[in-house]
């Protein structure tokens, strides 16, 4: 595709395509639900903006009504490609961002992905989250606190994360439980558990936005990261994951967006018989330590 000459619209043009606007516009005035009509007169008027900047070719519009439809066929009750291609536009990360504005220092929010599963098991502190998913054992603990500083007895804290091969127990076809789990913070906010070292791994890319990205020359590949979901009386809930400090994915970009530099920890490698924190033999292998520590918002 070649770049377009700008283009120099006559002020006759311009009124009859600002006249289609406006028209839009007034179609949607008598909408009873307030919020639904502010929502889609503001659509119209950046769709139509859109339209407009570009000098959309009637070639173009087809071929983003076949994407559009293709995104369709192949979303089903498992595969979500709309919600894909929200992520690698970075609408999802703009909507989180929108809707969990600064508070103090309260951890910053990121994507929440396909792969969160209700009712994952319960370890006790210093569980292990593994399941028997292959990767290196890391140890993880933290605490978690409200914005006063004061520690969060009880938070449930949710943790799942890949295996080193890059996949969600929930995409094999064995129903296996790995790499999830919940438990809950001790009467002084703080947890531990064993997890895996997480590692880069591709969102699926073998469907149309696949398509866009290499047509975009953009990888699908995200950052290594680990997920947590904290949940607290009285708090915001915190929809997060923790990147691994190091990772060349951050310098090369997260696919979907979700990197936040306060979410960067530095995960520790520890030589093969290092003493682990809680006396697990892991039999000469090597494993690696991160600290998160948690500050919840308030409830809105
Ligand atoms: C994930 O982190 O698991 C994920 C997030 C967005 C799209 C695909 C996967
Ligand atoms: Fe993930």
């Amino acid at each position: 595709m070649t770049e377009t000459a700008a283009t120099t619209v006559s002020a006759e043009q311009t009124g009859r395509e600002q006249a289609l606007t406006e028209k839009v516009l007034a179609s949607f005035e008598r909408t009873p639900d307030a919020r639904l009509r502010q929502l889609m007169q503001s659509l119209t008027r950046h769709v139509h903006e859109f339209v407009r900047e570009v000098r959309l070719t009637e070639e173009e519009w087809n071929t983003a009504i076949e994407f559009l439809t293709a995104v369709g066929h192949i979303t089903d009750e498992k595969r979500q490609e709309f919600i894909l291609l929200s992520d690698v536009l970075g609408a999802s990360m703009q909507t989180i961002l929108v809707n969990n504005p600064a508070d103090g220092d309260a951890t910053e929010a990121t994507v929440f992905g396909p792969f969160f599963v209700e009712d994952a098991p319960e370890i006790p502190l210093g569980g292990d989250i593994s399941g028997g998913a292959p990767g290196q054992p890391c140890w993880v603990e933290g605490t978690v606190v409200d914005t006063e500083g004061a520690p969060v007895p009880g938070a449930r804290i949710e943790v799942w994360e890949a295996d080193e091969d890059g996949f969600y127990d929930v995409q094999y076809t064995d129903d296996r439980v790995a790499g999830r789990a919940h438990l809950f913070a001790d009467e002084r906010g703080r947890f531990r558990f064993w997890g895996l070292t997480p590692t880069p791994y591709p969102i699926p890319h073998d469907g149309p936005v696949g398509q866009m990205l290499a047509a975009t020359d953009r990888s699908p590949v995200r950052a290594a990261h680990l997920h947590f979901m904290v949940t607290a009386e009285h708090c915001r809930t915190l929809v997060t994951h923790i990147f691994v400090e190091g990772d060349p994915q951050i310098e090369i970009g997260d696919s979907v967006f979700g990197v936040q530099d306060s979410l960067i920890k530095r995960f520790e490698q520890q030589p093969a018989g290092t003493p682990t924190p809680d006396g697990r033999d892991l039999a000469g292998r090597t494993w690696a330590r991160t600290r998160f520590d948690v500050v919840l918002a308030p409830a809105a």
